[in-house]
């Protein structure tokens, strides 16, 4: 099945190591998600009610994302990646999902977190991926913990 991963990975890089090694285990494709405007550290000081994060989050705002995936059509499945951000994924992530048509792709999505679980992610995802059918979501840890639960999923 003909892979792209796609990953958003902003505060520790986390999302990006766990993404690259991925790719480089089931040779897949792999584009990261980069805000036009890239986060800065003050950015994503939560706990700043004047943050960019939190303003954007309470403004539901999109947030537009640097380059273009030209070939999205050649692939069956797509592997979303992202940080939890306020409990779903962020943003930019859905600001990119509106952006492609997803018709007759399945998705699948991992993520990382500081704690939390990984909630509805699956379900807060399905409106930006119209066309697609969302497989699964999974909060993960390491590669292995991802490459285990994608055998599973398209076996
Ligand atoms: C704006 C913002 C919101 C976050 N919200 C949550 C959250 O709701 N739950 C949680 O467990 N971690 C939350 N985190 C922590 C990240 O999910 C966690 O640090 C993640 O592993 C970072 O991945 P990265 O290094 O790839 O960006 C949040 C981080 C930021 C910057």
């Amino acid at each position: 099945m003909k892979t792209l991963i796609t990953y958003f990975s902003a505060e520790r890089r986390t999302t990006a190591k766990i993404a690259k090694e991925l790719a480089s285990m089931i040779d897949a494709d792999i584009f990261e998600i980069v805000p036009e405007e890239p986060y800065t550290a003050a950015d994503m000081r939560w706990p700043n009610p004047l943050a960019r994060c939190n303003r954007e989050k309470i403004g539901n705002k999109d947030v537009p994302v640097a380059g273009k995936i030209e070939n999205f059509d050649e692939y069956e499945l797509v592997i979303v990646a992202f940080p939890i951000w306020y409990g779903a994924a962020p943003n930019v992530v859905n600001t990119f999902c509106k952006g492609y048509d997803w018709s007759g792709k399945k998705i699948a999505a991992f993520a990382t977190s500081g704690g939390s679980g990984i909630g509805k992610t699956a379900e807060k995802l399905k409106p930006f991926v119209t066309g697609g059918e969302v497989l699964d979501a999974i909060l993960v840890h390491s590669v292995t913990e991802v490459k285990d639960w994608l055998d599973k999923l398209i076996k």
